[in-house]
């Protein structure tokens, strides 16, 4: 079953920037671009550095450590040194409020 859960809203956010937003099970990165809004997990999947750090380039977002990029749109890791790819949230805007779709075991 899904559940949605709030995120933001709309207003904290300008276009072409991103935030890390704290929820009650984990921390996530919400970026707002001409594409829409996007939302995945807040930490870099090669060490500990927080993406809303990076810089956002239309749905790529990199990372200030070492540099990896992840597509927003898949989660697809595109340069090393990270490997693994980055998980990203369904997300929609209500209202003016971002929300994400999580699995109930997610
Ligand atoms: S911590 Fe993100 S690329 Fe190394």
């Amino acid at each position: 079953m899904k559940i949605r859960q709030r995120v933001c809203e709309v207003s904290e956010i300008p276009l072409k920037e991103m935030r890390c937003v704290s929820l009650p099970d984990r921390n996530v990165v919400v970026a707002n671009t001409e594409h829409g809004f996007f939302v995945a997990d807040e930490m870099c999947t090669h060490e500990d550095a927080r993406l809303c750090d990076g810089n956002l380039t239309g749905t790529l977002i990199k990372c200030p450590l070492h540099g990896s990029r992840f597509d927003l749109t898949t989660g697809r890791v595109l340069d090393d040194p990270a490997e693994e790819d980055l998980v990203v949230y369904t997300a929609d805007v209500v209202d003016g409020t971002v929300f994400i779709e999580l699995d109930q075991n997610q």
